[in-house]
């Protein structure tokens, strides 16, 4: 089951051209190795103009028969999961196929037991423990839908998600470890559900011994007094092809994070095909990607498509620097970690530590090193090739997004040439273009354009959840024909694509996207706040940092409290993830007379950039710029 469709450079060009030439032959061969309550009546229908995409449609399946019960006849004991304890003192723990399945159909069963039914929405506030995959696969057992929100938004943005979604259930713990720190998700949660009323119950794994939480009688249920005690074995809901699997917000360019739909068996075809090849994962190697679960890339790559290609996988509690910076290091050697999959944002933090403490270990069981979530500087490429991978493992710098489900832009590990800096070239399946602002295809290499894709794949986002208009207008309204990513593309001599990041209002923050419209919003709550922009700039380790200006009613006493009050109403509303690296009070904003913010100049002060600010004439009040730049804060790049 696991020979790799691509062994050769020769073998990916003949893969490419087939997917191209004969997308639905090429992807119905791809999707017959998996388990089908019923194969599909049509592969592909869709119309980009009208936002319309199904795959498979008429088909009948669960994915969790394909994750788990598919393996159990002959693998039942393999190792799914290895579970890293924050804390490296505490055990790590290994759930094997079977074991997973039955701890599934505990928490499906007890889904079921509290009424929650095929298309339900259960929204999931979790750390990175196995009990959040187990949760997902949970709902994916019983045809309900995943909504996981990130365990570092604040209770503010946990509400908004759950109300958008109508979630019926929450399951969280009590509190979560992170590096030193205890954070109380399960007050946080108490406070979030104060105003979500379509929540009837929640469910609270208990991570440590604390008698002090509040139990909410009638709605509050402890993990191990109901989940623990249920039956172990849930039958698979039938469910088709283009039913929902999960719902994944994410930022956009207005303030209101969007829902990403990503419907069943286009996901499931996809993220394996795309894990196994990309990674050219090995029978029984160890794989282990340092994402949250919270984000797309643990859905797909720690969740999803390992567990469709029967790989092991390292769930990590903790974070980098805890209990110092040689901590992933130490855990690749710990459990022989042969791919190992990070970001760059993590790489270039670690960087600064120096080679000193790599030095320590060994990292020898390493055979394929990756990238995710921004464009990798060429700096921090040759000091993860050369440091960690010991110039022996290629580097997959794999472009996707949220929206994609799964890679876009990536080098098939140890087969495509690859070049620093480069996502190098697109899977099968994938046709990439460029266009330039009017929409005309560049068909030429050495340019730069707005990164598009002219043709459906099976993982990509069918819809935003409640709002299929924003759909159409946010990915097919901006280049006729084409899905718009939102990114900035160059394509190089030889046909090699490199990222050169966001081109809309999206600041990419340590791989996170965060919309500048949401952070304007929530610096707006504050009373003394007339108006906020937010920009960003070359940060040595994020990659972007925010950069905020702000004009205010009355000029702050205390300007250190107020930028404290500010910080503080960020992380109230999004999360500490969102909080501005500085902030500029600013005597009034560089608009135009149709009342727009000049961006591009505020980008540039943020930037140091002051030589040259390009045209500002058709500013109302051109003297402001001077007035900005003179107390710009000064920026270490
Ligand atoms: C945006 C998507 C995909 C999972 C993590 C982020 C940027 C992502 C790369 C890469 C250059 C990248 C893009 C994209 N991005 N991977 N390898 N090289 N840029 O998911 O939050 O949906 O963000 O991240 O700008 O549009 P996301």
């Amino acid at each position: 089951m696991n020979l790799l469709d691509i062994n050769s450079l020769d073998q990916y060009h003949k893969e490419y051209q087939n997917s191209v030439d004969n997308p639905q032959n090429f992807w119905s061969e791809k999707a017959s190795k998996f388990t089908w309550h019923k194969k599909w009546d049509k592969v592909l229908d869709w119309n980009f103009q009208q936002a319309h995409v199904k795959w498979f449609e008429g088909a009948k399946l669960n994915i969790t028969e394909n994750c788990i019960d598919r393996h159990l006849a002959k693998h039942a004991n393999k190792i799914a999961f290895i579970w890293e304890a924050n804390n490296p003192n505490e055990a790590s723990i290994k759930i094997t196929y079977q074991e997973l399945y039955e701890q599934v159909c505990q928490v499906a069963n007890t889904l079921k037991s509290l009424n929650v039914k095929r298309g339900d929405r259960v929204c999931l506030y979790m750390p990175m423990i196995p009990q959040l995959a187990i949760s997902c696969l949970a709902c994916a057992r019983i045809g309900a839908v995943h909504s996981v929100v990130f365990a570092g938004f604040s209770a503010n943005a946990l509400q908004d998600r759950i109300n958008d979604a109508k979630a019926k259930i929450i399951i969280t713990t009590d509190i979560s470890y992170r590096g030193n720190k205890v954070i109380p998700l399960k007050e946080i949660v108490d406070k979030t559900l104060e105003q979500t009323p379509s929540i009837t119950n929640s469910i609270i794994y208990q991570r440590r011994n604390n008698k002090n939480i509040q139990i909410k009688k009638d709605r509050d249920l402890w993990w191990h007094e109901i989940v623990e005690k249920a039956d172990k074995e849930c039958p698979a809901t039938s469910m088709d092809a283009e039913d929902m699997l999960f719902i994944l917000y994410t930022s956009g360019s207005t303030g209101k994070p969007k829902g990403i739909v990503h419907t069943i068996a286009g996901y499931m075809v996809y993220t394996e095909y795309s894990f196994r090849n990309t990674f050219q994962y090995q029978e029984n190697e160890i794989y282990w990607c340092t994402a949250d679960i919270g984000w797309i890339t643990g859905h797909s790559y720690m969740i999803y498509g390992p567990l469709l290609a029967r790989a092991t996988t390292v769930l990590f509690e903790g974070v980098p620097t805890y209990p110092n910076a040689g901590r992933f290091w130490n855990i690749i050697d710990k459990h022989q970690v042969n791919i190992f999959y990070t970001a760059p944002t993590a790489i270039r933090a670690l960087e600064k530590f120096g080679t000193e403490i790599i030095k320590e270990y060994n990292l020898s069981s390493l055979r394929v090193l990756g990238s995710v979530g921004e464009p990798i500087n060429v700096e921090a490429w040759e000091w993860y090739y050369q440091n960690i991978g010991k110039e022996n493992c290629p580097i997959v710098d794999t472009y996707w997004q949220t929206e994609t489900g799964g890679f876009m832009i990536s080098p098939i590990a140890g087969i495509t040439p690859e070049k620093a800096g480069f996502a190098t070239l697109p899977l099968p399946g994938i046709q990439p273009i460029l266009v330039d602002n009017n929409g005309n295809e560049i068909t030429a290499n050495e340019i730069e354009g707005n990164l598009c894709f002219k043709f459906p794949w099976p993982s990509m986002l069918r819809t935003t959840y409640g709002d299929h208009k924003r759909y159409k207008e946010v990915y097919f309204s901006s280049f006729k024909g084409y899905y718009f990513t939102g990114d900035g593309c160059r394509r190089d001599k030889d046909g090699y694509y490199r990222i050169t990041g966001r081109v809309d209002d999206v600041i990419n923050v340590s791989g996170h996207r965060i919309g500048t419209a949401e952070v304007e919003d929530a610096l707006d709550l504050h009373k003394n706040v007339v108006e906020a922009a937010i920009v960003g700039f070359s940060h040595s380790i994020k990659g972007q940092g925010i950069y905020a200006y702000v004009t205010c009613h009355k000029t702050p006493q205390d300007i250190g409290n107020f930028k404290k009050e500010l910080l503080q109403t960020v992380t109230q509303e999004i999360g500490a993830i969102a909080k501005p690296d500085y902030i500029q009070i600013v005597p009034g904003l560089p608009k135009t007379r149709s009342g727009k913010i000049m961006r591009r100049i505020l980008r540039k002060i943020a930037q140091g950039d002051t030589e040259n600010l390009g045209d500002t004439s058709t500013l109302l009040d051109p003297s402001i710029v001077l007035e900005i730049q003179k107390n710009a804060l000064s920026i270490q790049l």
